[in-house]
């Protein structure tokens, strides 16, 4: 419950970040406030999935050949619109659809960043009322004016101004970094406000949690075999074995191991050698929150928000959690390459 004495809303946090900018003339302020309330709009057709008809398939699949899902198409055109229509976005890269879509029109073709999205994270659990989830980045455009283009998007992750995640979960949150910091803002659904609610987000000390597909396991490189058994062995000083924790929604298992201390690890296979995330709108902004809080993320072998980015929808193998947690997984990549 809001009382308003004690809370500080996303609008006010962003606000007064924005003094931090002497230059800035609040266009991110907008293009989060944007984000923000296309999320809220997602949140509500969630609530109500099992009441309306938004479940299901719309008989289609995206680019990456996988189905649609109702709410994967109305996700994106929600945040597509909102986007659209600040005035601040000139263009965006989607997993549901498989070309850039540029903005030219008088407002947005000004408009300075550009975003890259994944508008529901963890489709597969939207029948089942597990936690779901929206990722966004936002870059600086590098073209110069007009409509976006594929080359403003194709940027690696240190480039990224802002990167952030919703998660539909028991409750609804917003977290974000502009590379200063990560909070975590609570939405107060009597007043559809998102509020301060976890500031200055960190990996905790203490290492709990691994999260994988392990039904996998036989397709898994050699190091990362290794790696699930040496997770499972007994040791007090790195309070081994870990506990074993894995949702399937990408957002889902990122945020609780962030609070809770654990490495969530989607690696390449012999069936999928680049894995299966997407390293423009899942694995880059992730990477760039997890440092922020402090952790690392990985391909294995290269920082994920030093890889170029070649095309829109192009996979990364993927590790990310606490420093000591991903640099270990590494170790053991190069000592099984
Ligand atoms: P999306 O719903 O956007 O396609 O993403 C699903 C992703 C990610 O959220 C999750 O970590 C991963 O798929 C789970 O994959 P598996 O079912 O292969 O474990
Ligand atoms: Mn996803
Ligand atoms: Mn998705």
């Amino acid at each position: 419950m809001v009382h308003r004495s004690r809370i500080t809303t996303l609008t006010e946090f962003i606000i007064q970040r924005q003094s931090e900018y002497p230059h800035a003339k609040g266009a991110l302020t907008r293009l989060l406030n944007d984000i923000a309330t296309a999320a809220k709009i997602v949140n509500r057709e969630i609530n109500a999935a099992g009441l309306v008809d938004i479940l299901g398939t719309v008989g289609k699949e995206n680019v990456q050949g996988e189905t649609q899902k109702k709410l994967d198409v109305f996700a994106n055109e929600m945040f597509i619109t909102a986007l659209k229509g600040g005035g601040e976005c000139c263009a965006i890269a989607s997993e549901e659809n498989e070309k850039v879509i540029s903005f030219s029109n008088e407002f947005s073709g000004l408009g300075k960043y550009v975003i890259a999205m994944d508008p529901l994270d963890g489709s597969s659990n939207i029948e089942s009322n597990v936690s779901i989830g929206t990722i966004f980045s936002i870059y600086r455009r590098v073209s110069d004016a007009g409509g976006g283009t594929q080359e403003d998007l194709l940027q690696p992750g240190l480039n990224l101004t802002a990167a952030g995640y919703i998660i539909y979960g028991s409750s609804t949150m917003l977290v974000y970094t502009t590379g200063k910091g990560v909070n975590g803002f609570t939405l107060d659904p009597s007043v559809g406000i998102f509020c301060l609610s976890h500031p200055d987000m960190h990996y905790p000390e203490k290492e709990t949690i691994y999260s994988i597909n392990e039904g996998n396991y036989i397709y898994f490189p050699e190091g990362v075999k290794r790696y699930i058994k040496y997770c499972q062995e007994i040791d007090k000083e790195t309070n081994r074995p870990y506990t074993s924790r894995y949702i399937g929604s990408l957002v889902a298992d990122f945020h609780r191991n962030l609070i809770k201390g654990g490495i969530f690890m989607y690696p390449g296979t012999t069936v999928q050698p680049n894995g299966k995330l997407r390293l423009l709108y899942e694995c880059s902004p992730i990477a760039f929150i997890a440092e922020q809080a402090g952790g690392k993320a990985s391909d294995g072998y290269r920082r994920i928000t030093e890889i170029d980015p070649e095309t829109l929808h192009q996979r990364s193998p993927f590790f990310v959690g606490p420093k000591n947690m991903v640099e270990k997984v590494e170790a053991f990549m190069k000592e099984y390459a």
